[in-house]
Protein backbone atom coordinates (compact mmCIF):
# COMPACT_ATOMS: atom_id res chain seq x y z
CA UNK A 1 0.00 0.00 0.00
CA UNK A 2 1.32 3.45 -0.95
CA UNK A 3 -0.13 6.04 1.23
CA UNK A 4 -1.03 9.94 0.43
CA UNK A 5 0.67 11.53 3.46
CA UNK A 6 -0.42 14.68 5.54
CA UNK A 7 2.27 15.78 7.82
CA UNK A 8 1.76 17.74 10.75
CA UNK A 9 4.35 19.70 12.91
CA UNK A 10 5.48 22.65 15.45
CA UNK A 11 8.80 22.83 15.37
CA UNK A 12 12.20 22.06 13.33
CA UNK A 13 10.88 19.59 11.52
CA UNK A 14 13.69 16.77 10.96
CA UNK A 15 11.52 13.49 11.38
CA UNK A 16 9.89 15.26 8.42
CA UNK A 17 12.97 15.65 6.80
CA UNK A 18 13.86 11.74 7.37
CA UNK A 19 10.54 10.90 5.99
CA UNK A 20 10.69 13.19 2.77
CA UNK A 21 14.14 11.65 2.19
CA UNK A 22 13.43 8.30 2.81
CA UNK A 23 10.31 8.89 0.27
CA UNK A 24 12.65 10.88 -2.79
CA UNK A 25 15.26 7.89 -2.28
CA UNK A 26 12.14 5.58 -3.04
CA UNK A 27 13.40 3.57 0.49
CA UNK A 28 9.38 4.13 0.86
CA UNK A 29 6.74 3.92 -1.49
CA UNK A 30 4.31 6.41 -0.15
CA UNK A 31 4.41 10.43 -0.60
CA UNK A 32 4.11 13.29 1.89
CA UNK A 33 1.40 15.25 -0.63
CA UNK A 34 0.68 18.14 2.01
CA UNK A 35 2.62 19.88 4.97
CA UNK A 36 0.30 21.51 8.06
CA UNK A 37 1.50 23.38 10.71
CA UNK A 38 -0.24 25.25 14.02
CA UNK A 39 2.58 28.03 13.03
CA UNK A 40 5.04 29.09 11.05
CA UNK A 41 7.46 26.40 11.92
CA UNK A 42 10.83 25.90 10.77
CA UNK A 43 10.27 23.06 9.83
CA UNK A 44 7.90 23.98 6.36
CA UNK A 45 10.63 25.28 4.55
CA UNK A 46 12.05 21.95 3.41
CA UNK A 47 9.00 20.65 2.11
CA UNK A 48 8.09 23.66 -0.20
CA UNK A 49 11.34 23.48 -1.67
CA UNK A 50 10.15 20.42 -2.64
CA UNK A 51 7.21 21.86 -4.27
CA UNK A 52 4.62 20.25 -1.93
CA UNK A 53 2.00 22.16 -0.43
CA UNK A 54 2.25 23.61 3.19
CA UNK A 55 -0.23 25.34 5.18
CA UNK A 56 0.40 27.23 8.81
CA UNK A 57 -3.38 26.56 10.68
CA UNK A 58 -2.85 28.06 13.84
CA UNK A 59 -5.77 27.68 16.27
CA UNK A 60 -5.77 30.92 18.17
CA UNK A 61 -7.09 33.00 15.27
CA UNK A 62 -9.93 31.40 14.34
CA UNK A 63 -13.00 29.65 15.49
CA UNK A 64 -13.05 26.02 16.30
CA UNK A 65 -15.46 24.91 13.30
CA UNK A 66 -12.80 27.19 10.62
CA UNK A 67 -9.87 25.30 12.34
CA UNK A 68 -11.63 21.88 11.63
CA UNK A 69 -12.63 22.71 8.57
CA UNK A 70 -9.37 23.87 7.16
CA UNK A 71 -7.45 20.92 7.79
CA UNK A 72 -10.14 19.02 6.65
CA UNK A 73 -10.32 20.48 3.45
CA UNK A 74 -6.64 20.05 2.43
CA UNK A 75 -6.77 15.80 3.79
CA UNK A 76 -9.69 15.59 1.26
CA UNK A 77 -8.05 18.30 -1.64
CA UNK A 78 -4.94 16.52 -1.53
CA UNK A 79 -6.85 12.62 -0.76
CA UNK A 80 -4.47 11.74 2.19
CA UNK A 81 -4.85 8.39 3.38
CA UNK A 82 -1.97 8.46 6.48
CA UNK A 83 -1.59 11.25 9.03
CA UNK A 84 1.83 11.61 10.66
CA UNK A 85 2.58 13.27 13.38
CA UNK A 86 6.07 14.61 13.23
CA UNK A 87 6.42 16.84 16.27
CA UNK A 88 2.56 18.39 16.30
CA UNK A 89 2.29 19.86 19.52
CA UNK A 90 -1.60 20.36 19.34
CA UNK A 91 -4.11 17.61 20.34
CA UNK A 92 -5.85 16.89 16.96
CA UNK A 93 -9.63 17.84 16.79
CA UNK A 94 -11.72 14.56 17.12
CA UNK A 95 -13.43 15.26 13.65
CA UNK A 96 -10.27 14.37 12.45
CA UNK A 97 -8.91 11.53 14.81
CA UNK A 98 -12.48 9.59 13.47
CA UNK A 99 -12.26 9.92 10.53
CA UNK A 100 -8.66 9.48 9.82
CA UNK A 101 -9.09 6.19 12.82
CA UNK A 102 -6.51 3.88 12.43
CA UNK A 103 -4.99 6.15 10.04
CA UNK A 104 -2.84 8.36 12.56
CA UNK A 105 0.41 7.71 13.30
CA UNK A 106 2.79 9.94 15.99
CA UNK A 107 6.15 9.21 17.14
CA UNK A 108 7.21 10.05 20.99
CA UNK A 109 10.78 9.95 22.28
CA UNK A 110 10.52 7.47 25.01
CA UNK A 111 8.98 4.03 25.59
CA UNK A 112 5.52 4.34 26.01
CA UNK A 113 3.47 3.78 28.13
CA UNK A 114 6.00 4.96 30.56
CA UNK A 115 6.46 8.82 30.35
CA UNK A 116 3.35 9.84 27.77
CA UNK A 117 0.30 12.31 28.72
CA UNK A 118 -0.15 15.61 28.78
CA UNK A 119 2.90 18.10 29.22
CA UNK A 120 5.34 15.19 28.32
CA UNK A 121 7.03 16.70 25.47
CA UNK A 122 10.11 18.14 24.66
CA UNK A 123 12.92 18.07 27.16
CA UNK A 124 10.04 16.74 29.74
CA UNK A 125 10.13 13.77 28.85
CA UNK A 126 14.46 13.60 28.07
CA UNK A 127 14.26 14.56 31.63
CA UNK A 128 11.94 12.78 33.42
CA UNK A 129 13.71 9.82 31.84
CA UNK A 130 16.93 10.85 33.71
CA UNK A 131 15.62 11.71 36.52
CA UNK A 132 13.52 8.39 36.90
CA UNK A 133 17.28 6.87 36.48
CA UNK A 134 15.94 4.63 33.27
CA UNK A 135 18.05 1.87 31.81
CA UNK A 136 17.20 2.24 28.69
CA UNK A 137 14.62 5.03 26.37
CA UNK A 138 14.12 5.24 22.75
CA UNK A 139 11.13 6.37 20.04
CA UNK A 140 7.95 4.95 19.73
CA UNK A 141 5.45 5.07 17.46
CA UNK A 142 1.72 4.83 18.07
CA UNK A 143 -1.76 5.10 16.44
CA UNK A 144 -3.77 8.42 17.40
CA UNK A 145 -6.89 8.37 18.92
CA UNK A 146 -8.18 11.05 20.94
CA UNK A 147 -6.16 10.58 24.46
CA UNK A 148 -2.83 12.03 24.41
CA UNK A 149 -0.15 8.80 23.43
CA UNK A 150 -2.92 6.00 23.78
CA UNK A 151 -3.27 4.82 20.78
CA UNK A 152 -1.73 1.60 20.20
CA UNK A 153 2.21 1.08 19.24
CA UNK A 154 3.14 0.06 15.90
CA UNK A 155 7.17 0.21 16.97
CA UNK A 156 9.78 0.80 19.21
CA UNK A 157 13.60 1.10 19.42
CA UNK A 158 15.25 0.69 22.13
CA UNK A 159 18.70 2.98 23.29
CA UNK A 160 20.55 2.56 26.36
CA UNK A 161 21.18 5.11 28.92
CA UNK A 162 24.94 5.67 29.82
CA UNK A 163 25.67 7.09 33.35
CA UNK A 164 26.91 9.82 31.64
CA UNK A 165 23.89 10.83 30.17
CA UNK A 166 21.97 14.34 30.63
CA UNK A 167 18.73 14.98 29.13
CA UNK A 168 20.27 17.05 26.22
CA UNK A 169 22.53 14.53 25.56
CA UNK A 170 19.86 11.41 25.47
CA UNK A 171 18.00 13.79 23.42
CA UNK A 172 20.35 13.90 20.68
CA UNK A 173 20.78 10.02 21.07
CA UNK A 174 16.50 9.46 20.82
CA UNK A 175 16.46 12.09 18.09
CA UNK A 176 18.78 10.17 15.20
CA UNK A 177 17.41 7.06 16.14
CA UNK A 178 13.52 8.69 15.56
CA UNK A 179 14.67 9.46 12.20
CA UNK A 180 15.76 5.42 11.18
CA UNK A 181 12.81 4.29 12.87
CA UNK A 182 9.84 6.65 11.80
CA UNK A 183 10.00 6.01 7.96
CA UNK A 184 10.51 2.19 8.81
CA UNK A 185 7.01 2.33 10.75
CA UNK A 186 5.91 3.77 7.87
CA UNK A 187 7.42 0.94 5.54
CA UNK A 188 6.11 -1.50 7.84
CA UNK A 189 1.97 0.04 7.18
CA UNK A 190 2.89 -0.18 3.80
CA UNK A 191 3.90 -3.95 3.61
CA UNK A 192 1.03 -4.40 6.86
CA UNK A 193 3.75 -6.41 8.75
CA UNK A 194 2.84 -4.33 12.26
CA UNK A 195 3.74 -6.08 14.65
C1 LIG B 1 10.70 14.75 18.36
O1 LIG B 1 11.44 14.59 19.52
C2 LIG B 1 9.50 13.87 18.41
O2 LIG B 1 9.69 12.68 19.10
C3 LIG B 1 8.51 14.72 19.17
O3 LIG B 1 8.77 16.03 18.72
C4 LIG B 1 10.11 16.13 18.24
C5 LIG B 1 10.05 16.64 16.84
O4 LIG B 1 11.29 16.99 16.33
N1 LIG B 1 7.18 14.24 19.02
P1 LIG B 1 11.42 17.44 14.81
O5 LIG B 1 10.54 18.66 14.62
O6 LIG B 1 11.01 16.29 13.94
O7 LIG B 1 12.86 17.80 14.65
Amino acid sequence: MKYRIAAYISGSGSNLKAILDYSLQKKISSEVVVVIANKDAKGLEYPASLGIETAVIPRKEMPRKEFVEKQIGLLEKHKVDLIVLAGYIKKLPKEITDKFKNRIINIHPALLPKFGGKGMYGMNVHRAVIEAKEKYSGPTIHFVDDIYDNGEILLQKKVEISENDTPESLQKKVLELEHIVYPEAIKLLEERRVN
